[in-house]
């Protein structure tokens, strides 16, 4: 039997990530939203690209989480999307009621489920996902250190000259321009240092843009925020969690304790596996760094407590 995978919100991330889940072949993925029509039209559109692209996968869109009962991962993507010049911490309200409502109603269909949080502000909208559901840490974890390094890895490719897959560098923290951490200290490429490649200053405007990477998407695109490499990104975690991999990956976890940070989502080294966050690794950060895991868990916090 095929596992099964619940994507909440059938916008543009949304209907990405069904994409990309069903060409993998070994998972069903069922499309919730709240608008009638769309996830039907997007999951029927899909389907029948199965025969060409070679997939047996069922998709099925829905306004009725009943359909969506059983999955093993829920991936919360529903919410308002930023638009120029804005923050995703304004976000906050809006997201926070949506994130709670649908995490309560996949959570009673779903009981077993790993749920990996994708709106925003994303570091919040975990701890509102733990709060309502009340699950352990190793069954809500976040994207969005995922995407950040990814664009980290993209930028530093383009800096080096080199192939986006010799590049093995983190961005560690929030999920906000402020907050996140580039780590520079251990960025690798190809097993030599960052810093034996480029310039401080190379490296200052690498990191620099990779903090707004999402901005600059949506200063782009006008009317919604990016989803190419946000839907790859959450879909690498699915398949560790699903396939067990045990991928070592920089998801927001809820630490206590480590780094110095107890009760608060931060972007850490983890392991994903079939327990879902199995282990939260310390990496050897350079002093500042350490220093901005630890301001990025206080600033979620902060935002936590004035969500109404
Ligand atoms: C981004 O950074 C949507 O938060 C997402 O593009």
């Amino acid at each position: 039997m095929r596992r099964k995978v619940t994507v909440v919100g059938a916008g543009m991330t949304g209907g990405t990530m069904a994409q990309r889940l069903a060409e993998t072949g070994y998972v069903d993925v069922v499309m919730i939203d709240i608008i009638e029509g769309l996830p039907q039209g997007k999951a029927l559109d899909l389907a029948e690209s199965a025969p060409v692209v070679g997939f047996d996968a069922r998709v099925v869109g829905t306004n009725d989480w009943r359909d969506t009962a059983g999955s093993d991962v829920v991936v919360v993507t529903s919410g308002v999307p930023r638009r120029p010049g804005m923050t995703r911490e304004e976000l906050l309200n809006t997201n926070a009621g949506i994130v709670r409502e649908v995490c309560q109603r996949a959570l009673e269909q779903s009981p077993d489920a790993i749920f990996i949080i994708f709106a925003n502000p994303m570091d919040a909208m975990c701890h509102v996902a733990r709060d309502v559901t009340g699950l352990p840490r190793q069954r809500v974890v976040g994207q969005g250190g995922m995407l950040d390094s990814a664009r980290y890895r993209t930028f530093i490719a383009w800096e080096v000259g080199c192939s986006v897959e010799d590049v093995h560098a983190y961005v560690l923290g929030g999920h906000t321009e402020a907050t996140m951490v580039p780590v520079v200290s251990t960025a690798m490429v190809g097993g030599i240092p960052l810093t034996h490649l480029l310039p401080k200053e190379r490296i200052e405007a690498v990191v620099q843009r990779t903090r707004n990477g999402g901005a600059e998407v949506v200063s782009l695109l006008k009317t919604g925020s990016a989803f190419y490499a946000p839907a790859a990104a959450t879909v690498a975690m699915v398949e560790s969690i699903l396939l067990d991999k045990k991928r070592i990956l920089p998801c927001c976890a809820y630490l206590e304790g480590e780094y110095g940070i107890r009760g608060a989502y931060t972007g850490v080294p983890v392991r994903l596996g079939a327990g879902g966050v199995e282990a939260v690794y310390e990496a050897p950060l350079a002093p500042d760094e350490l220093e901005g895991l630890r301001r990025a868990a206080a600033a979620v916090q902060e935002l936590v407590a004035v969500i109404k």
